[in-house]
């Protein structure tokens, strides 16, 4: 198939690469000249396992380009992908502006032939009946395109695989004939594929991200009670996790969640059921439970300390979560604007995401290029992103380098008993 992407991002550009390597011929397009020129070299801009490997073959094959011509795009494609961002504004709702001004451009190339248009961005209910709308608008008749909702469930740092091997595939419209062509492009993957009307689609988006948001903000709320009552989340997570109906993942403690989507989605679905007339009290809980989060685990590292004044803490990951650079609401800003706001000194690491951080803090903090460089002289060690590289370290070496043996770590990625043996004093979230 002939598909344009909008929108080369972290979505964009996975889908894009990846329909590609399924065999399509794909056309990605950005509105960030930048972005584009470097792609147009092979330049990668964002950091994500195999994703620059994958962009190398399919433009070395002639299966992918890129360019900023959006109309062009969609003009020489039978299927049109939008993958622009969805931003909260100050209200909490969705941000619909890039998609808007996505949408007009497709009108604009939408030719003689009909289109599928496929919504991949997170958007809120009925937004697919606003991009038909403003086609009609436009006075492009109805029979010459459909709108499909198309929902991402890809998770930042497994991005590929995730696209590759998905758990199932949500297909969206009130058009079968153009939800079965869609599902057409992903029956190579041998996956469950699931063709719900327009709106059900959209919902599951929203709904399967606060769920998830839900779990991990439940599992932290009862790690703030095991602290108080001398139970261990770890071992509390892994019973419940047990249970088939309850399953282990996303019930790790720790600081909360981050990233671009599940603080986002969270508001935004409140939104949704504010303007249906329903009061989602139980996500708003959810939101409260993950702020509390961060704050704890501030009073934790106060409490160790102190006054805090002067100190050095040395920090060891930045990200929202391992195996990506992106920084958007990563808990880590939250808890280091705190310690700055006590004038602590921070010496940080992250393996890829030093450059996004330093947009953010400017020289207000110090990075290093070495994990165990940035523990000389530092009060304590603090654990903010279980990156697979933290998990064995040289125990040795971190308490030769700190001042004193202490580590606090808001992603439970150690041992307590066996660090207290090693002579640590350790902290972590709920044990
Ligand atoms: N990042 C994730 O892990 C993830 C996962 C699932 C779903 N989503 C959803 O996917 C959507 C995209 O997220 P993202 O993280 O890829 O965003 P992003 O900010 O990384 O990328 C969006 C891209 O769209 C481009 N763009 C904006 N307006 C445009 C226009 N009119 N024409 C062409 N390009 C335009 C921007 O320049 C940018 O490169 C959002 O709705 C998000 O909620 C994201």
């Amino acid at each position: 198939m002939k598909i344009c992407v909008i929108g080369v991002g972290y979505v964009g550009l996975v889908t894009g690469t990846c329909f590609a390597e399924l065999g399509n011929d794909v056309i990605g397009v950005d509105i960030d000249e930048v972005k584009i020129g470097n792609l147009c070299e092979s330049k990668i801009p964002i950091y994500e396992p195999r994703l620059e490997e994958l962009v190398k073959r399919n433009i070395r094959e002639h299966r992918l380009v890129f360019q900023t011509d959006v109309v062009d795009g969609v003009k020489k494609s039978d299927i049109i992908y939008i993958a622009v961002g969805t931003p909260s504004l100050d209200n909490g709702d969705a941000d619909l502006s890039y998609l808007i001004s996505a949408a007009n451009e497709i009108s604009k190339g939408i030719n003689s032939s009909y289109k599928i248009i496929v919504n991949k961005s997170t958007v809120p209910v009925g937004t697919g009946d606003i991009v038909a709308n403003i086609l009609i608008d436009k006075g492009i008749s109805r029979d010459k395109f459909s709108v499909v909702s198309n929902p991402e469930f890809l998770r930042e740092g497994n991005a590929i695989n995730d696209f590759l091997f998905p758990d199932r595939i949500i297909i969206g419209s009130n058009d079968t004939k153009a939800a079965k062509q869609i599902a057409e492009l992903y029956k190579i993957l041998n996956c469950p594929v699931l063709i719900t009307d327009l709106e059900s689609a959209e919902m599951i988006k929203y709904a399967s991200n606060a769920f998830l948001a839900t779990k991990i903000s439940f599992i932290n709320a009862i790690a703030n009670i095991c602290e108080r009552v001398n139970a261990d989340v770890l071992l509390v997570a892994e019973g419940m996790g047990l249970d088939k109906r309850i399953g282990n993942k996303f019930l790790n403690a720790g600081i909360g969640y981050g990233g671009s989507c599940f603080p986002k989605d969270t508001i935004a679905l409140i939104k949704i059921a504010e303007k249906a007339g329903v009061d989602l009290k139980l996500l708003k809980e959810v939101i409260n439970v993950n702020e509390l989060q961060k704050e704890l685990f501030f009073k934790k590292i106060q409490k160790v300390f102190g006054n805090l004044k002067g100190k050095t803490l040395a920090i060891w990951g930045l990200a929202f979560k391992p195996n990506t650079d992106d920084m958007r609401d990563a808990p880590s800003i939250d808890i280091i604007n705190r310690l700055l706001d006590q004038k602590v000194k921070i010496k940080a690491f992250d393996p890829v995401a030093v450059e996004n951080s330093r947009a953010i803090f400017n020289d207000n903090i110090e990075f290093g290029s070495s994990m165990y460089d940035i523990l000389k002289g530092a009060d304590a060690l603090l654990i903010l992103t279980e990156w697979n590289e933290f998990k064995q370290a040289d125990f040795e070496k971190i308490k030769k380098n700190l001042n004193s043996p202490i580590i606090i770590d808001g992603r439970n990625i150690y041992d307590q008993d066996k660090l207290n043996d090693l002579g640590f004093e350790y902290y972590g979230v709920g044990i």
